[in-house]
């Protein structure tokens, strides 16, 4: 089977990040993260930094758990969404990027595309979503990709490209250290079909091509790979150069297999 090349040096940060989404109850959430830092403490993992998202119902319950362990490698926290306004207000049923801090969150999921399709979220709302976010001090994880028809109407790359220029202006002042940018294939999230190495690669590249152009600092952007990433396929993903991690649904939920991902992407 082709595969990519081995990546070459970079100072790019590796991460492996997994997204809960609305998944499980406190006692099983509380276990699982209880399951990784144990496993953690046996195993650190050196060259790749591991963060959840768990509901923001479980946030605080869980922050706790991380901040009592004494694991060398903490995981870091990440929020599933963010309000648009960044403050307290009247704003029933909405999370303020103040209020996740306060909760001990560290990032937050932007551009998901289970928010773009099921909640209509448009680049308008989620400049919004990071503006209010990065204001406050948070770092986002920005998802693109795009959809089968577009992918097979060979429309992917400007797609993708079109879901980052959108925000250009934000993009040229954007700290890169609060910065992560996650590939999403929405063909592949939750479907069991992956985006081959090389298609991934392929897409990575363009994307760096496309941030370096806005800005040279971006460069050192870590560029994630999410799509029904598991065990068994992370290790070809980690190989390819412009591919710097993954962020995880379905494997996420099972201890043993988010940490075997991690192993994957723990090269330097
Ligand atoms: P999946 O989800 O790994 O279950 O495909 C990925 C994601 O939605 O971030």
């Amino acid at each position: 089977m082709p595969t990519c090349a081995s990546p070459s040096f970079t100072t790019r940060k590796r991460w492996v990040i997994g997204n809960w989404k609305m998944n499980p109850n406190l006692a099983a959430a509380k276990s699982l993260a209880q399951a990784l830092i144990t496993q953690l403490s046996a195993m650190p993992i050196q060259q790749c930094q591991l963060a959840i998202a768990p509901t923001h119902l479980h946030l605080i319950t869980i922050s706790s758990l991380i901040q009592h362990t004494s694991t060398p490698q903490k995981i870091q926290l990440v929020a599933q969404d963010v309000a648009t306004h960044r403050h307290t207000g009247a704003f029933t049923g909405d999370i303020s990027a103040d209020l996740l801090i306060d909760a001990g969150t560290q990032w937050v999921i932007v551009g998901h595309s289970e928010r773009r399709t099921l909640h209509h979220e448009d680049e308008a709302l989620i400049e919004l979503k990071l503006r209010a976010a990065l204001d406050a001090g948070l770092g986002v994880i920005w998802c693109v990709g795009e959809t089968l028809s577009e992918r097979e109407s060979e429309q992917a790359a400007a797609v993708v490209t079109a879901q980052i220029t959108a925000h250009t202006e934000l993009l040229s002042i954007i700290d890169p250290q609060k910065f992560i940018l996650a590939y999403e294939p929405v063909w592949a999230i939750g479907t069991g079909r992956t985006a081959s190495p090389e298609d991934a690669q392929q897409m990575h590249a363009t994307i760096r091509q496309v941030l370096s152009h806005i800005r040279p600092a971006l460069n050192e952007t870590s560029l994630l790979y999410g799509g029904s990433v598991k065990s068994d396929n992370a290790r070809l993903l980690a190989q390819c150069p412009d591919i710097d991690g993954a962020l995880v649904g379905g494997a996420a939920l099972d201890a043993d297999s988010f940490l075997q991902i991690a192993q994957a992407f723990d090269i330097a």
